[in-house]
């Protein structure tokens, strides 16, 4: 074992006996059981973090993206080796995947530590796992790469393009509202994930997929390939090749997540009509760098970006033809002059090198130019009033015109059970301009934020052809999810935000033009109101991830990680 070989590959973290020599001697023994020879062993090692699961089809083509990773490493001189993370698929996350995507971003991180490599490969794709990877990345560290599964193609259903999960909950609403039967119901149920991959609309996933790729942390063009598609292997197979260079180069995450790279990727955020989780999920990542997401700042950027991307929900396209279209590339291509084109990429080249050499808009029916978009500014809007003190966020692109400046009765819920227990009682007391509230679905209230704040039209009013109405929570919404929704409201009402003071009766005044949010209730009553609330929820009597994740989430202006994982913020993004 000749020292030349102590500063990679088998020979990083040598700390486990105190001995150098006799830990490296001892690791080489072990993993020679797997057959490698010295020669393999002497190279840079390239981890892959393996999420495969049999319960997440999101990632159901992750073997083959290991063997192409592979295979790219091999052909570099590196030596791939995969090893196992917690994999997080939306619908098999209870009590919601929110609640577990730190624990992911704990699990990952910690592996990469615990092993020898020197850069990691994070396979991830499915909503949480993309922001659980890049959050590890930055606290372990370590060159990282990232390379998704890529988005499932759309199906077809009795002549119609249906993709999840827009139109599983288009569906499920017409069924609701007795439009389609209990024999069709069935029949589409086989439709909407016709194949292995992230969900095919601008969802969480797919944003999230678009912001690391605007980032810098993925390769170009790599945002959008199907799952399924050769160019989805021929993908993999780069990102090995380019992680034995940035392991050579030692590139790490937080040279790539600047500043700089924070702002292109709000900037894309904003273009795509991307899924409002996602500004939670990169203000995590941020937070673990020290950079601070400045939610006023945001808002005022929103106010100058057009939104160019026509997917659902907000549009009318899923990601495959986003990819015919040119792909992340095209959209980039018309915010040219709003991106910071000289941020380094993990290819070693600047944004606006890799810009250079890629195409434009292939469809303009898929991505607008500029100069024709859909939406003319502000995909986003962030709230604030008494009744978010802390902020709250409004996707004014997915969102009904006529509903953006409205005042009505608060219908309060005061849990997803009462929720449960009453949006369709025939007798419940709610007209059509009413605004539906519910309580108790932020990060400490549910807990885990789930996406209940996409809170159903109430049957009665189903039934008679009411589509959207004005829907209030500290909760969060699916990125495949469209309506007039007012989220993230901080402080929670768990935590004894005003939403838990709002009764059933009161006027709430929403104003997205004025950036408001009131609850039209006078400043006594409400103090009286304070003083009957239940104390916040007590951590006594809980234990394991649990007690962990009670005593340590932050609220959605902070991207709801762990208190202790977020670094003291020194810069704040975007710049003004
Ligand atoms: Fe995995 Fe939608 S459920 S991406
Ligand atoms: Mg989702």
């Amino acid at each position: 074992m000749s020292k030349k070989h102590h500063k990679s590959g088998m020979a990083t973290r040598l700390t486990n006996y105190g001995d150098e020599g006799f830990s490296l001697f001892l690791r080489k023994a072990f993993i020679k059981g797997m057959g490698y020879t010295d020669d393999a062993l002497s190279r840079p090692v390239i981890g892959i973090a393996n999420t495969f699961s049999g319960y997440n089809a999101c990632h159901g083509n992750v073997d083959a993206l290991v063997e192409s990773v592979k295979r790219g490493v091999m052909l570099a001189g590196g030596l791939p080796i995969d090893f196992p993370t917690i994999s997080l698929h939306e619908s098999f996350s209870h009590p919601t995947s929110m609640y577990l995507r730190n624990l992911m971003a704990l699990d990952t991180e910690e592996m990469i530590r615990a092993q020898p490599m020197d850069a990691v490969v994070l396979i991830g794709g499915c909503d949480k796992t993309v922001p659980a990877q890049l959050m590890a990345a930055a606290s372990a560290g370590t060159p990282a790469i990232q390379l998704v599964t890529g988005p499932m193609l759309s199906g077809s259903h009795r002549g119609t393009r249906v993709g999840a999960c827009t139109d599983c909950r288009r569906y499920w609403a017409a069924y609701r509202g007795e439009e389609i039967d209990d024999q069709e119901i069935v029949e589409v149920n086989d439709k909407l994930v016709p194949t292995v991959g992230t969900c095919s609309v601008m969802g969480t996933a797919s944003t999230m997929a678009c912001l690391a790729e605007a980032m810098g942390m993925m390769l170009p063009g790599s945002a959008t390939a199907p799952a399924v598609y050769a160019d989805r292997r021929r993908i993999a197979e780069q990102t090995g090749g380019e992680a034995v260079r940035i392991a050579g180069a030692r590139i790490a995450p937080s040279d790539i997540m600047t500043e700089a790279a924070f702002e292109n990727a709000l900037r894309v955020l904003l273009a795509i009509g991307g899924s409002t989780n996602a500004l939670i999920h990169l203000t995590a990542i941020a937070g673990r760098l020290g950079i601070d997401v400045d939610l006023e700042a945001f808002d005022r950027m929103s106010n100058e970006t057009p939104v160019l991307v026509d997917l659902k929900p907000s549009g009318e396209h899923y990601m495959e033809h986003l990819h015919q279209a040119g792909g992340l590339a095209a959209v980039l291509h018309e915010l040219r002059p709003l991106l910071n084109l000289d941020t380094p990429t993990i290819n070693g080249r600047t944004l606006g090198d890799n810009l250079d050499t890629s195409v434009r808009i292939i469809n303009q029916q898929v991505v607008r130019p500029s100069t024709d978009p859909i939406y003319a500014q502000g995909g986003m809007a962030v709230l604030n009033g008494n009744l978010a003190p802390h902020g709250a966020i409004i996707k004014q692109s997915a969102a009904s015109r006529d509903l953006m400046r409205h005042s009505g009765r608060a219908v309060v819920f005061a849990s997803m059970e009462d929720l449960a227990k009453r949006i369709d009682d025939p007798n419940l007391d709610v007209n059509a301009e009413d605004i539906l509230v519910l309580q108790n679905i932020g990060p400490k209230g549910a807990p885990g934020m789930p996406e209940a704040g996409y809170i159903p039209i109430p049957k009665k009013l189903a039934s008679q052809g009411v589509k959207d109405m004005v829907r209030i929570s500290d909760g969060r919404m699916s990125g495949t999810a469209a309506g007039t929704i007012v989220l993230h409201v901080s402080p929670e009402a768990a935590d004894g935000g005003p939403l838990a003071l709002v009764r059933t009766g009161d006027i709430i005044r929403l104003d997205v033009t004025d950036r408001r949010l009131e609850l039209d209730v006078d400043d006594e009553e409400l103090a009286r109101r304070r003083e009957q609330l239940p104390p916040s929820p007590s951590t006594t009597g809980q234990s394991g991830y649990r007690k962990l994740f009670m005593e340590q989430i932050l609220q959605a202006e902070e991207g709801c990680d762990f208190r202790y994982c977020r670094q003291a913020p020194t810069r704040r993004v975007p710049r003004r």
